[in-house]
């Protein structure tokens, strides 16, 4: 029986580029879609980009433009990348759309009539600068409880301490770096707790993996609590109905967006959008990452109950991303944007390696550079695509293109591939795709071995009837391996389609065999990847990195006040001379912190510098940099410091070090 399945992978944020952590999920996602409709379902693929919320209104503000060219110039971006690597949506829409608009007032209206919404007055963070109020993210200052400096208002990065704005020591807004003062406004509630009868039940039905459903079991002991779904003035959102100066929080219009996208479909093609979010009979896939569960596991369906909607009927929710076994990092350069990616990889590598490490649970799947040129070419070029390209030339060359009829050793191989077709179908729809590729790689070793056990290349001319066997034979496996392969590879499978002259296959059509069939010529299908290509792609992204946080950090000048004005003798005070690095260690306990032990040429200072995130200790070893050598000593956390190394950078990781190549002696003054 044919289903009407309604897909949504999450809305990627319209303000940075899609990289391949992103990836992950998209590329999941259409393999599943791919794989419904050659199944015959009718299923589409919804997305959009996430458009609202405070960072692209700061960053509009930042590159002088308004928040919709922004948005527009960013969702062109993410269409262009998404379509580079085969990920074909049916809709691609906005959140910033009037279908949205109104589909959040409707979702909001309904559940403010059916009492679950309600307003207080919240003291919040404000800035009197900015005029306005300011989210966690855009304060930071000091932890109070391990001291380290230059955290964020909600978390410390150095003690995973939590608490609020209002508790860091020296807060100060991040947009202009004035201190934030404390102000009350009014502020809208969806009360989550009214549903947690409701949220028990549908979480126990069979909608999640049982992974996150311990995770919500934790979340339900805790208490489900109200939360904020307004933010005041200025904005980049939806206004809230009623108000002049509040508007929807962005993760309140953001999942409504799944409906808004699914509305721009319908409209295109003549439907109506109830059908698949209003009526019985259509299945609702969400695709999202771990790190969304609570918005999609727990708000979303309350919303939808709320407003009488249907709720999601399966959550696949996928694990993180990491490169080499760790983090994405923008130092290593394994912080790769999918533009870059394309720059100088196909993409279908991309996709069959995400496939052989994606299963249906919530553990993070592992980018290991090597194995990835290992697998990609082994398994994808050495076993798969050889396979065509060893046997339809010699079919083309000696036998005039046509294959024959299948002889029965032939079609004992045939069925022994096309046996498994309901397991591997099952495999796909479970989101088994690491155990569907290491199935079907292990019945392309069979044909492999068959292929080389026949030497059709040898038997060509003395026994060509015993190669065409091979050939027949080897030409149908391809046919069904690329049928199995297809919501993976479907590039490599349209090439493949047009090689062996048949209609796009479908996965009813594994039953089927070819004879007396003429196929065309062969056309390179896919190449082994270069292990240089991969290393200049982590080459150019660690570049692309620093190129664009050099870019991105406004110089202080944009966002601080000037400082009081000093004389010039003031200025000649401070000694500045050239040191040489005669040591440099980690400093245990802080994590922004590196010991340098200068030499000034006779003279040394032991300095605590805050450049621990952007260099190693053993790269500054010897290097020359220029330090305050008159500076009063200061007693820290971790030690006295004896100076003040000379840097620019904005902290963290974006912190350059003044360096002298060379030509200067320690010791030496600087004027
Ligand atoms: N805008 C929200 C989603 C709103 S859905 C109504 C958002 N955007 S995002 O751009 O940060 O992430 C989009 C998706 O990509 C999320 O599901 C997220 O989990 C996933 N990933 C982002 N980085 C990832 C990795 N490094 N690894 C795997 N998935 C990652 O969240
Ligand atoms: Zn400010």
């Amino acid at each position: 029986m044919s289903r009407k399945i309604l897909v949504t992978a999450a809305l990627p944020y319209a303000n940075g580029p899609i990289h391949i952590g992103h990836l992950v999920e998209y590329i999941q996602t259409d393999i599943w879609v791919r794989f419904q409709k050659m199944c015959g379902h009718d299923c589409i693929y919804c997305c959009a980009d996430d458009t609202h919320g405070t960072p692209i209104m700061i960053r509009a503000r930042q590159e002088g433009i308004t928040p919709e060219s922004l948005i527009e110039a960013m969702q062109d971006e993410h269409e262009r990348d998404f379509a580079g690597f085969d990920i074909d949506f049916d809709s691609y829409y906005s959140t910033h759309s009037e279908e949205n608009r109104q589909c959040s007032q409707t979702i909001f209206e309904r559940n403010k009539a059916a009492g679950h919404i309600s307003t207080r007055d919240v003291a919040q963070a404000f800035c009197q600068k900015c005029q306005m109020f300011l989210p966690d993210r855009f304060i930071r200052g000091t932890c109070p409880r391990c001291r380290t400096e230059d955290q964020y208002g909600d978390s410390c990065e150095n003690c995973h301490a939590t608490y609020t704005p209002l508790d860091l020591i020296d807060a100060r807004c991040s947009v202009c770096g004035e201190p934030p003062v404390q102000r009350e406004s009014k502020h809208y509630f969806f009360q989550l707790g009214d549903f947690t009868d409701q949220l028990r039940e549908w979480v126990n039905g069979d909608h999640v993996h049982e992974q996150v459903r311990n995770k919500l079991d934790e979340w339900f002991k805790q208490g489900l609590r109200d939360w904020d779904i307004s933010r005041d003035a200025p904005y980049f959102g939806f206004l809230i109905p009623g108000e002049t100066d509040k508007y929807f929080y962005v993760w309140l219009d953001a999942p409504i967006g799944y409906i808004a996208s699914t509305i721009n479909y319908c409209k295109q093609n003549g439907l109506h959008y109830e059908d698949y979010w209003c009526h019985d009979g259509a299945e609702i896939y969400h695709f999202i990452g771990k790190d969304i569960t609570y918005f999609h596991a727990l708000f979303w369906p309350a919303m939808l109950m709320g407003a009488g909607f249907n709720t999601p009927t399966k959550l696949a929710i996928h694990g993180f991303l990491t490169v080499n076994g760790a983090k994405m990092s923008k130092s290593r350069g394994t912080f790769i944007n999918a533009d870059t990616y394309l720059k100088h990889l196909a993409p279908q590598y991309l996709r069959y390696y995400y496939a052989c490490k994606l299963g249906p649970g919530t553990e993070d799947i592992d980018l290991n550079t090597e194995d990835f040129v290992q697998r990609v070419n082994s398994d994808l070029v050495g076993k798969l695509a050889n396979l065509t390209s060893r046997s339809v030339p010699m079919l083309t060359k000696k036998m005039e293109g046509r294959i024959g009829s299948l002889s029965v050793e032939g079609k004992a191989l045939i069925n022994q591939l096309q046996d498994p077709a309901e397991n591997i179908a099952q495999m796909y729809e479970s989101r088994n795709y690491s155990i569907a590729v290491r199935t079907l790689m292990s019945l392309a070793d069979d044909v492999n071995r068959y292929f080389d056990q026949r030497k059709p290349w040898s038997m060509i001319n003395e026994n060509p009837d015993h190669a065409l066997e091979t050939l027949t034979t080897t030409i149908n496996a391809v046919r069904i391996l690329t049928l199995y392969l297809k919501p993976i590879l479907p590039t490599l499978a349209g090439q493949t389609e047009k090689i062996l002259n048949i209609e796009p296959l479908q996965w009813s059509d594994v039953d089927k065999i070819l004879e007396n069939h003429q196929v065309k010529p062969f056309e390179r299908l896919i190449e082994r990847i270069d292990p240089e290509k991969v290393q200049a792609m982590l080459d150019e992204s660690k570049q692309q990195q620093a190129e664009s946080q050099a870019e991105k950090d406004p110089s202080p000048l944009d966002t601080e006040p000037l400082a009081d004005e000093i004389s010039f003798d003031d200025f000649i005070k401070v000694d500045l001379r050239v040191a040489r690095v005669a040591k440099a260690d980690l400093v245990e306990g802080a994590d922004k912190l590196l010991r340098l032990e200068l030499d000034l040429g006779g003279q040394t200072r032991t300095v605590l510098a805050g450049i621990r995130q952007a260099y190693q200790p053993e790269e500054l070893v010897g290097k020359l940099m220029i330090v305050a050598a008159n500076l009063a000593p200061r007693k820290m956390k971790f030690g006295v410091s004896e100076g003040m190394i000379l840097a620019a950078g904005s902290g963290g990781k974006d912190i350059f070090v003044l360096t002298i190549d060379e030509g200067a002696k320690p010791g030496q003054r600087i004027h």
